[in-house]
């Protein structure tokens, strides 16, 4: 099931005539508040009273045209003063594809240069870059030790499911990163990720503890609250304050486990997503978890 979904997100007629489908549209809704970003930050507000911060990015990934790139990355610069004129906690995460990767890398390297800097020079916290298929893994790690050592704001998901995590990891620790850990999304081969979950979860408790040991910060960018609460109870009991990481979830997943964490004393931040194109992104949602697909087909029902 999770393969087709994962075909699904990638087959380019789906994706160009999906999205026009209204049930389709009605169904994503409880993934997305809505496709602008007012409809994100007005979200965000709804989290804030239960102590739990947000993140947004605007859905959308490998463009055609770099014009394209320019045209997001004025979008994100406009958003960071929007989340700064609303007095937010808020942050933003970019996919480098959506920046231009595919078409100039150093385009896009001075795209995310330039996000960082505004995102500093107004406060804000991290800047996060998203990883996206493993094709991109080492061009996105090595693209952030070009900036990271300039632009101390800013932060890298990796994802555990990838056997070069560990690696990736030890590679970065001497920048003292900001690491987003999360499973990872994609449909990968066996030669470069874990299969199975029990493995994808050890890495993930692993490299969670290597990020925290080695002093980098930590993005728990995952629903798994067993997880959360492993590594809650290792880094306590290694002398590791709550301070130095954060459990960070998508919005509509687990959204009272969320708050329930932020009411226990851990940070806590929601990822918002945003935009017209949540095709690809939707459907590996899906693929996530194919309970999912109950509530998509509850859609067609009227009532
Ligand atoms: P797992 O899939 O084991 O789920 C644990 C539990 O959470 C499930 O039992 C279920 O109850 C609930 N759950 C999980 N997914 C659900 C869903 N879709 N619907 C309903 N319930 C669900 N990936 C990537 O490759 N690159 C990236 O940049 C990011 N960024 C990112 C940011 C943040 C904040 C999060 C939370 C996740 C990502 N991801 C990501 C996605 C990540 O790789 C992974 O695919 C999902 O988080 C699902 O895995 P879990 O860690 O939640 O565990």
């Amino acid at each position: 099931m999770r393969r087709i979904f994962l075909w699904m997100a990638r087959n380019s007629f789906l994706r160009k005539h999906v999205p026009n489908l209204w049930f389709a549209r009605r169904a994503v809704r409880r993934f997305m508040p809505g496709e602008r970003l007012e409809d994100a930050l007005a979200a965000a507000e709804t989290f804030a009273p239960f102590g739990v911060t947000a993140y947004f990015t605007r859905l959308g990934e490998n463009l055609t045209d770099l014009a394209e790139a320019d045209a997001i990355a004025a979008h994100y610069l406009d958003a960071l003063d929007q989340i700064k004129a609303r007095g937010m906690d808020g942050e933003i995460s970019v996919k480098l594809t959506q920046l231009g990767l595919d078409l100039d890398a150093e385009a896009t390297r001075l795209h995310v240069g330039a996000l960082a800097k505004r995102a500093r020079e107004l406060g804000l916290g991290t800047m996060w870059i998203d990883m996206e298929g493993s094709d991109y893994t080492e061009t996105t790690v090595a693209l952030y030790e070009s900036l990271k050592p300039s632009h101390p704001n800013l932060g890298l998901c990796l994802q555990a499911y990838l056997r070069r995590t560990a690696a990736d990891v030890a590679r970065l620790l001497p920048l003292t990163p900001a690491i987003r850990l999360v499973k990872g999304a994609y449909d990968e081969p066996a030669e470069v990720a874990y299969r199975s979950g029990a493995e994808v979860d050890a890495g993930f408790v692993a490299q969670a503890m290597a990020i925290l040991s080695g002093g980098g910060m930590l993005g728990l960018g995952t629903h798994d609250v067993k997880l959360i609460e492993q590594i809650g109870a290792a880094a306590a009991a290694a002398g590791i304050g709550r301070e130095r990481y954060e459990v960070e979830m998508l919005y509509g997943i687990r959204a009272d486990e969320l708050k329930r964490l932020a009411r226990a004393g851990y940070r806590a931040r929601v990822l918002i997503a945003y935009g017209e194109f949540w095709y690809p992104w939707y459907l590996r949602r899906l693929a996530e978890r194919p309970a999912n697909v109950t509530f998509v087909l509850r859609q067609l029902l009227p009532w």
